[in-house]
């Protein structure tokens, strides 16, 4: 059987949030109340994915393996390797290559922030009917810094390109990715673009060209951020709080999702809501765990249509 597995791509050099990313990963900074990598490690479990290699730059893969351990805190496994310079993120499917094996893919830019109601729903049903390669690609203001998908009127893609001067879609790829286990060939056969590095969009176009590549659109009840300056670092900032003090539940709460999911108990999850017991972050922890009939929360976080989803298919 094919299993899935996820991989967060979190190195790159982070120089557009400079100073602050000098001596600290751009993944480790707080987006709001929790690190930046909390809001793509939630997807991937959301997205039910229990095997996890997060790759990031020598020098800071063991400051992620301290904040996540191997996972079992979270009843989930999250392995690391490094990535030697920011050569491209299609390297992360040639680090991963003995991580993959013959299993399928879902890759995750560690920046890239991803909500809405019904998104997990849709992630699952994506992966679910999966074949060869999909991304997604969402309406934007600004299409000329992303890799933008062109469709003819029967919501067939017809072209890829890395920010084009002159988009011809404002469809951006957003920095999501389903990949069966050819992409690892495909990726180790692309040349280096003018910037000197791999680009995910021309392993996408080798996809599309072998009439392989599955465009899921995510409409406007979704948001999609990617942090990586100072506005839009602040602005998911101020999104998560103003979400989270308007309604009360937090969103990209990895131990809140590990509990629902059924991965850690009511014990571990008071656990570790006491180790941080002076925070509000831990005193959610807490609540939730004092919660009776949890069922009655699944739609928060979108899980109940998602075992709608499971058991009927
Ligand atoms: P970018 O935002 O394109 O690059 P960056 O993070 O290096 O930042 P800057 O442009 O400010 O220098 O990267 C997108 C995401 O992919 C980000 O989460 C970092 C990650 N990434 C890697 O981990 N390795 C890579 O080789 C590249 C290109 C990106």
């Amino acid at each position: 059987m094919i299993r899935v597995k996820g991989i967060i791509l979190a190195g790159g050099s982070g120089t557009r949030l400079s100073p602050n990313t000098i001596s600290v990963n751009k993944h480790l900074l707080a987006v709001y109340d929790k690190p930046m990598i909390y809001y793509p490690l939630s997807v991937l479990m959301l997205a039910e994915i229990e095997e996890i290699l997060i790759i990031s730059s020598p020098e800071d893969v063991n400051r992620f393996e301290s904040l996540l351990g191997n996972g079992e805190s979270l009843g989930i496994s999250i392995t690391y390797q490094s990535q030697e310079k920011p050569n491209g993120i299609p390297e992360a499917l040639i680090i991963g290559e003995d991580f993959i094996g013959e299993d399928e893919v879902t890759l995750i830019l560690g920046d890239n922030i991803f909500y809405g109601q019904g998104f997990t729903t849709l992630l699952r049903k994506a992966i679910k009917q999966h074949e060869y390669a999909t991304v997604f690609g969402y309406r934007v203001k600004d299409p000329e810094r992303f890799g933008v998908v062109e469709f003819n009127e029967r919501k067939k893609v017809v072209s890829l390109e890395e920010k084009p001067d002159a988009p011809k879609s404002d469809f951006a790829v957003a920095g999501l990715y389903i990949y069966d286990h050819h992409a690892v060939d495909i990726a180790k056969h692309l040349y280096p673009s003018e910037r000197g590095e791999l680009e995910i969009t021309d392993l996408n176009k080798e996809y599309l060209q072998r009439s392989q590549l599955n465009v899921q659109l995510l409409g406007r009840g979704f948001a999609w951020m990617d942090a990586g300056t100072h506005d839009s670092l602040f602005e998911a900032s101020e999104f998560v709080k103003n979400i989270q003090q308007r309604q009360g539940f937090k969103l990209a709460c990895i131990e809140e999702i590990a509990y629902y999911m059924g991965h850690i108990s009511q014990r571990e999850l008071m656990q570790i809501g006491n180790y941080m017991a002076k925070t509000d972050y831990g005193q959610y922890l807490i609540d939730i765990a004092n919660r009776k009939h949890i069922e009655q929360y699944w739609d928060e976080l979108d899980l109940h249509p998602m075992l709608e989803v499971t058991e009927h298919e």
